[in-house]
């Protein structure tokens, strides 16, 4: 019988055991996660506004109870936990699906500066991550400044202009609610260093910040029109050209009645953040221009935009597990068809699926196939991998050496937590924001109302 452990209950994770258990009818997995709670960036990430996009919770959960996968929460594997050597002798194989939980660098001076964060921390703060600390993101911002055109840059612009009736009904933490809701943020510049048919984000979510109330959003028609496919999209592949008609739609004077403005500025890198009163106030900008071959070149002239919180939303980055090779180029695991390589050769029984093994791109579907090609690679070397005899449960062994996971009822009992917490406030579901609280409900305290 395969025993396998997968290390990530992100969407990455549940799809490898989702595969393990439906094409090897005898396989039984355990998921082990460094949180209490399961589904990674699917409950930490996506924006608390996409309830339907949440709701994808749902089919993860499903995988997550089948009766031959197990949840072990609160088991960091590395150096605080059960190191990656361990694991490997506890199971036939182990699967690495442990995302790209770290951010890219602008490498610019002035980058930590007060006042500036990376987009990562303000999606963990609002999402409630254990980890996110409440660094007072909206404290004295008038004008904030998103560094990047993909979509999380849309959706980190688009929770800094939603008003606190849309929020509340949210999971939001009740904190990150009450700032957000005081927010006196009128302007948010959402700044590319390319031009607007070369921007990451996608239509769905662009055209979503025509929609939001009480929110005008401009596009300076001059400057997109520096590139040329602005004023004819009609040669572009489908999606940018679906972009580019959308941006086309806002060259008009911003409606003078909106209480915020979103404005999206193309051709502009960023090359300085500059303090004012011992934090950032402004950015300070090179003005690019197209060199016809997708990329741009500076033009030597200068802009500041101000800004007194500035988020830089330029990609999420792999970060190394100790006991695992990783290729600091690129943020991922170095990997043959999912299997691990150490040194070039193919390490036995050691495997990768999703973000760690791809990079920081890709939409949650994305991820099933690629566990899927990891899980064909597993099932093809199980018969070498099961040779080897292997006690009938890990856990026994685990928890003598001091483990002590969340099992799934602990989960669903952080559920329960959450609700009565909402119920509370007068809200629906509501996160716990911090370890105590979490780990308080999953072993059974009470943990209703949060200390933070
Ligand atoms: C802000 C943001 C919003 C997004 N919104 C959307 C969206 O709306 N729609 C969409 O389709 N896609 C969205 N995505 C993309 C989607 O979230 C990713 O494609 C997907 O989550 C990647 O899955 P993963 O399993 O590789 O990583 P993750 O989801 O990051 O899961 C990794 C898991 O591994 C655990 N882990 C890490 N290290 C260890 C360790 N040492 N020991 C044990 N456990 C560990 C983590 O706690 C986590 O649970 C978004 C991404 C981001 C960053
Ligand atoms: N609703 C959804 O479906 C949803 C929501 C959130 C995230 N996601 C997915 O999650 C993945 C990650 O999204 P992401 O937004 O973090 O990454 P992304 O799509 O790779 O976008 C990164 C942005 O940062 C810019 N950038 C990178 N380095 C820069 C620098 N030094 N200076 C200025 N700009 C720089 C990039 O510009 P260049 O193009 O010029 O490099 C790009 O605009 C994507 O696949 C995304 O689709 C999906």
């Amino acid at each position: 019988m395969l025993r396998v452990a997968v290390v990530g209950s992100g969407p990455s994770g549940c799809y490898t055991a989702q595969h393990l258990v439906q094409l090897d009818p005898g396989a039984r997995v355990d998921v082990l996660d460094r949180l209490p709670c399961p589904y990674g960036l699917v409950r930490y990430g996506v924006a608390p506004d996409h309830e339907k996009i949440k709701s994808l919770q749902g089919s993860l959960r499903a995988v997550l109870e089948h009766e031959r996968v197990r949840f072990l929460g609160a088991v960091p594997v590395g150096p605080d936990g059960v190191p990656a050597a361990r694991l490997r002798e506890l199971y036939h194989a182990v699967v690495y699906c442990v995302g790209a939980a770290a951010d890219r660098h602008l490498g610019v001076p002035g980058e930590g500066l007060p006042g500036s964060w990376s987009a990562t921390e303000f999606v963990s703060w609002y999402s409630a991550h254990p980890d996110a600390a409440d660094a007072g993101f909206l404290r004295g911002a008038r004008s904030a400044v998103v560094v990047g055109v993909g979509n999380v840059a849309v959706d980190v612009t688009r929770m800094l202009a939603r008003g606190a009736g849309e929020l509340r009904p949210t999971d939001m933490p009740h904190a990150a609610l009450t700032a957000l809701a005081a927010s006196e943020v009128e302007e948010i510049h959402m700044v590319g260093r390319r031009g607007p048919s070369q921007a990451r984000f996608t239509t769905k979510e662009l055209r979503e910040l025509g929609t939001l109330p009480d929110t005008a959003v401009q596009v300076d028609a001059a400057e997109a029109a520096l590139d040329p496919s602005f004023a004819d999209p009609s040669g572009l592949p489908p999606p940018r050209r679906r972009n580019v008609e959308v941006l086309r739609g806002w060259t008009a004077p911003p409606r003078p009645d909106a209480r915020r403005l979103i404005r999206l500025r193309f051709f502009l890198r960023p090359v300085e953040l500059l303090a004012r009163d011992g934090r950032v106030g402004a950015v300070r900008f090179e003005r690019t221009a197209p060199d016809g071959r997708g990329g741009v070149t500076g033009t030597g002239r200068f802009e500041e935009v101000e800004g007194q919180l500035v988020l830089r939303s330029v990609g999420y980055r792999g970060v190394p597990l100790e006991g695992l090779p990783f290729d600091a180029a690129t943020g991922t695991v170095p990997h043959l068809g999912g299997r691990v390589l150490r040194g070039g050769a193919v390490a036995p029984g050691e495997y990768v699926a999703g973000w760690i093994k791809r990079g920081p791109t890709g939409v949650i579907g994305t991820n099933r196939s690629c566990a899927k090609d990891t899980v064909t690679s597993l099932l093809q070397d199980a018969p070498s991998l099961t040779a080897r005899a292997l006690p009938d449960d890990p856990l026994p062994a685990l928890r003598a050496e001091g483990v002590d996971p969340v099992p799934w009822q602990g989960w669903q009992a952080i559920e329960r937590a959450e609700s009565r917490l909402g119920a509370s406030l007068g809200r629906g579901v509501v996160k716990l924001p911090d370890w105590e609280s979490l780990l308080t409900a999953a072993r059974g305290g009470d943990a209703s109302v949060p200390r933070s």
